[in-house]
């Protein structure tokens, strides 16, 4: 018998909403899915991981299933399947140039993942190109600019400081040679909304030119190039409820077309042939199959145009308001436990998608992740979330005391070493929301219910163990 037998009950409780800006969730897979949990029985799973990777909607995963046996090769099969797939994945580009708000002369090119979209502008620089950006981004948009002159930003804590720690750099910087800003939207650690659109307006007062890292904003946000006034905008399909492996870079032509292709090799190749002293000349694409070489993902391609779909007729007016709601209830839920303590760059005021770190006191982040997944179904993420240099400044800046995995009293003046994120969205139901806010309550007042220890670096269920 369980030690816990009311366990799944107390987590499958549904709370009913008395708020009318929350509105039914989008379906998305997943849904039903049962996890076992070590103090025994199943409960609906909560995944509240969705900045890492948000589950399909199902929509996406509908019309891939209806597109699936038509598939067939793009851009140069005779066949009518592969014309229909050409097709298929061409009008995806312009579904995405859409929902983004592309301006006529704007291109659309898919990638991999916000990563690889970084990673392809990085190598579209053109000479001397200097670049800016803030130490609390994501590692993807921190680290791709290995062959420029990058400076580094300290973390602003305000949005206006931001924008005016920006025009200082920009001012001293060398006005002959070319410039790029890269920030982020919405940050991955604490959710908290940049100002994109006056830090574009700063990079193109002083002539730089600004990419947006929309990895976090755009499942959460509408998002307008033309508006925001950015000159590219990069993301992820895995985070846009369309996990098939594709992203997007999309935005301004002239510096992807005066680059080498990020990949040489056929797709991105119009003519090719050997030369009178035996070498070869190519002339390369000048559209965004440029940077497309090798057969295209489109599949992957196809769900994002579709999630892009989905989402705009589901009206981001009302997917903001409902969040808003959610968000609402989990850090008013959080401020009722003291020893919660939310990470945050811009304060309590600053708007947000639904992404939150935390630390609790006495408690090692890994070690109360655990519990949240083995006790309640929940599934959180904790570490530093590949955004190192801004996790260590939130926790330097409020030192909190972390105890060893499996012994939740910790070491007087030990330190957390790392955080715990919730992050949530479009097919989150309050109920997830309400449960991981009891969790964390009954988790800090009572202690963890099992024992655990650490393997590989990470704390697990003990399952050789009885109940703590
Ligand atoms: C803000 C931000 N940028 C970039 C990335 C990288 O995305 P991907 O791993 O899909 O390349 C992430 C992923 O977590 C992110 O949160």
């Amino acid at each position: 018998m369980s030690a816990y037998p009311n366990a799944t009950a107390t987590a499958t409780a549904a709370t009913p909403s008395d708020d009318p800006a929350c509105g039914a969730p989008l379906p998305v897979l997943g849904r039903d899915v049962t996890v076992p949990l070590v103090t025994g029985g199943e409960v609906g799973y909560a995944a509240l991981d969705y900045a890492a990777s948000a589950p399909a909607l199902q929509r996406v995963w509908d019309d891939v299933a209806a597109y699936a046996p038509y598939y067939g090769s793009v851009h140069r099969g005779a066949g009518y399947l592969s014309q229909l797939s050409t097709d298929l994945f061409e009008n995806s580009r312009r579904t995405v140039a859409a929902f983004l708000g592309c301006r006529p002369d704007d291109q659309v090119v898919f990638t991999r993942s916000t990563t690889d979209s970084l990673n392809l502008l990085a190598a579209a620089l053109p000479a001397r190109c200097e670049v800016f950006v803030f130490e609390t981004e994501h590692h993807a948009s921190l680290l791709p600019w290995r062959d420029a002159r990058v400076s580094y930003l300290d973390a602003p804590r305000t949005p206006a400081a931001a924008v005016a720690t920006l025009e200082r750099a920009l001012a001293s910087r060398d006005p002959e040679a070319p410039a790029l800003v890269c920030v982020t939207g919405a940050s991955n650690v604490t959710g908290e909304l940049w100002p994109v659109r006056e830090l574009a307006a700063a990079a193109h007062r002083h002539g730089a030119r600004i990419v947006l890292d929309a990895a976090q904003l755009v499942p959460h946000h509408a998002v307008d190039i033309a508006e925001l006034d950015v000159d590219w905008i990069a993301f992820s399909g895995h985070k846009l409820y369309a996990p098939f492996g594709s992203g997007v870079l999309a935005g301004r032509a002239d510096w992807l077309q005066d680059a080498e292709p990020y990949l040489a090799g056929g797709g991105a190749s119009r003519t090719v042939a050997r030369r009178a002293d035996g070498g070869v000349e190519v002339e390369w694409h000048a559209t965004a199959a440029r940077h497309e070489a090798g057969s295209p993902n489109v599949i992957g391609v196809y769900a994002i145009a579709s999630a892009c779909k989905a989402l705009e007729e589901a009206g981001f007016d009302a997917l903001e308001a409902r969040e808003r709601s959610l968000v609402a209830r989990l850090r008013a839920g959080l401020a009722e436990v003291p020893e919660v303590k939310v990470l945050s760059l811009f304060g309590d005021d600053a708007p947000r998608v639904g992404v939150l770190s935390f630390v609790v006191e006495g408690w090692n982040s890994s070690h109360f992740a655990a519990a949240l997944s083995a006790e309640y179904g929940i599934g959180v993420r904790d570490g530093l979330f590949c955004a190192h240099p801004l996790v260590r400044t939130l926790l330097d800046g409020d030192p909190q005391e972390q105890g060893e995995c499996g012994a939740p009293e910790a070491e007087p003046g030990a330190r957390s070493l790392n955080a715990i994120r919730v992050s949530f969205g479009a097919g989150t139901p309050e109920e997830h929301v309400e449960r991981f806010v009891r969790a964390v309550r009954e988790l800090v007042s009572d202690g963890a219910r099992w024992s655990y220890r650490t393997e590989d670096g990470r704390c697990v269920p003990d399952r050789g163990a009885a109940a703590a």
